[in-house]
């Protein structure tokens, strides 16, 4: 059908967090399998998974060293296959991640590339030439901290890696890599493949002069302009569309860093045959500084008019000829309601306003893995967490330059820290929440024995159950997906509050994103309740107050 993943709702999966089968640690594809009930209970409609296949796991899997097959850890080919078949059955449609700005150190691509200058793979990668003192080729930064280049021994040249030097940066330009990785998307797709999560799809068009970033804020290396938005950027896409995508049924939503909503409107814009929608980050930065050289880890308090001004805009300017995604958590990000809400005496209200606010605007909602039980973020010391990203951030930050303190450092990835969201899932109170009977590759979050799924299941007034309900209301309610929008209040710190509109119906969604009372009223239609989180809500939004995190959606049939 074309365009189903415009009524769609996509379920993300981690799969190393998600269930373990054989006692290792380590999430996998029959953990997968044996919970696609679960999931079919709650009603998505697609899976993403992060990547499964082969890889020395530096960045968990973002670093591939071999797009054919299945890494170990996680299964077989075979078991992927089976998961495909099994998912289908139960009419769930599986979206992997193509992870192609970058492939790992170790893909024979590379052994290869690095051998020699001569190689028939060295412009598989960019090879540059130090400076005349030795230094790197220029001042730009990997988003691991420390510079984007490394320098090879064996002959001589830096290479360029966005992220850990264990992620030599594709090279675009040369049209074998451009084969290459059109080929192993029919490989995946011929094999019932229904759609590709595009990992920093933004970067793999790179200025090629590398010019130096001219303003560093004294910062001796830079993340800027340069990282994204390159000159083939939008060719490149649409070969990649003409080639593979307009073959098959397939949905595709790319990771856009570095993009404004122009650049949202380019990818998106069914006319210029890109991709069908893609993730915008301005809306997860309303909890932190921009531009200083603590980077992402500079918080500011979370900013409810911001964060409104932000998802407006992305909804009127992307109304027509364009889509969006909806999205507050994935394996990036801390948990939603630890960062912008209150993960304590409000835990359970405040997951499901902010899942109404997020569910009742036009896109394609995406839901990740214990968001749906309202999964909470951890408090560790540092040795506790894994990701690469936290301890080249700490060694950068705190003990070389001095630029944050050990606690404000902490502080800082206690909030937005990737770890946050890599947990283990937590499926009952039992031995490692359910997740594994070996030992969990991260610490599972010391909150499983009140949150957890076998708890969420057995409670009808759940976080789960909410989410099962906008899921069936998105599915039976032609307005959410099609609704005009107009935010209303936009200076109101508390409340978060528009209607959308189609030729049939009309929808009021309201939430009180804090811990006060607010009063609110709304006589614009006939308003009947559809939905809310508190038990009593009025019948009406006439003239009510808003109990701390209190949310309702109100329906109008014309
Ligand atoms: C974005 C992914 O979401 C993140 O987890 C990963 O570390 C980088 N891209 C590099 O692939």
């Amino acid at each position: 059908m074309a365009d189903w993943w415009k009524k769609a709702v996509v379920y993300q999966i981690y799969p190393r967090s998600f269930k373990d089968s054989n006692g290792d640690g380590f999430g996998d594809l029959n953990g997968v399998i044996e919970k696609l009930d679960y999931l079919r209970n709650l009603g998505i409609d697609a899976l993403w998974l992060s990547p499964v296949y082969q890889s020395p796991q530096k960045d968990n899997g973002y670093d591939i060293s071999d797009y054919r097959k299945i890494d170990p850890r996680f299964g077989t080919n075979e078991d992927m296959y089976r998961l495909l078949e099994e998912a289908h059955l139960r009419g769930i449609k599986i979206v992997m991640d193509l992870v192609v700005n970058h492939t790992s150190d170790q893909h024979f691509w590379f052994q290869e590339s690095r051998k020699s200058k001569e190689n028939p793979y060295r412009d598989y990668y960019f090879w540059r030439d130090p400076k005349p003192d030795g230094s790197e080729p220029n001042n730009w930064g990997s988003h691991f901290s420390g510079s984007a280049w490394t320098f090879d021994q064996r002959t001589g040249q830096y290479y360029l890696h966005y992220f850990a030097r264990e992620q030599p940066d594709l090279n675009w330009e040369n049209e074998k890599v451009r084969r290459e990785v059109y080929d192993l998307m029919r490989f995946w797709m011929d094999k019932g493949v229904d759609g590709w999560r595009m990992d920093v799809i933004g970067g793999i068009s790179k200025f090629t002069d590398f010019p130096d970033y001219k303003e560093t804020g004294g910062q001796k290396y830079v993340i800027g302009k340069y990282h994204a938005n390159g000159p083939r950027l939008h060719e490149f896409i649409q070969e990649m569309n003409r080639e593979v995508l307009s073959k098959y049924d397939c949905m595709t939503v790319g990771e856009a860093n570095g993009s404004n909503i122009e650049d949202a409107k380019k990818y998106t814009d069914p006319r210029r045959h890109e991709l069908n929608m893609v993730f915008s980050f301005d809306h997860m930065d309303v909890d932190r500084q921009k531009g200083t050289p603590a980077g992402g880890w500079a918080l500011k308090p979370f900013d409810l008019i911001e964060l409104k001004k932000i998802l407006s805009d992305w909804q009127r300017e992307l109304a027509e000829n364009a889509w969006n995604t909806l999205y507050f958590e994935n394996h990036d990000q801390g948990r939603v309601i630890s960062r912008y809400g209150n993960d304590t005496t409000y835990r359970v209200e405040c997951a499901k306003a902010f899942a109404t606010i997020l569910h009742g605007l036009k896109g394609t909602p995406y839901v990740y893995q214990g968001e749906e039980i309202g999964m909470v973020n951890c408090d560790y010391d540092l040795k506790d967490y894994d990701d690469l990203a936290i301890h080249n951030a700490f060694h950068e930050l705190v003990v070389e330059n001095k630029i944050l303190t050990k606690d404000e450092f902490m502080n800082a990835v206690r909030r937005v820290g990737r770890d946050n969201a890599r947990t283990p899932m937590q499926w009952n109170d039992g031995m490692n929440a359910g997740f594994t009977g070996g030992t969990p590759w991260l610490k599972v979050n010391p909150r499983y024995k009140e949150i957890n799924v076998s708890q969420a299941l057995n409670d009808p007034n759940s976080i789960f159950y909410y989410y099962k309900e906008l899921i069936r209301l998105r599915h039976t309610h032609d307005v959410f997906t099609e609704g005009s929008y107009e935010l209303l209040l936009p200076d109101d710190s508390h409340i978060f509050a528009y209607i959308r509109r189609c030729e049939s119906e009309s929808l009021l969604i309201v939430a009180n994103i804090s811990e006060c009372e607010e009063h609110f009223e709304d006589q614009t239609e006939e308003w009947k309740l559809l939905l809310s989180n508190y038990k009593d809500s009025p019948l009406s939004p006439g003239n009510m107050t808003l109990r701390p995190y209190e949310a309702a959606i109100y329906h109008h049939i014309l």
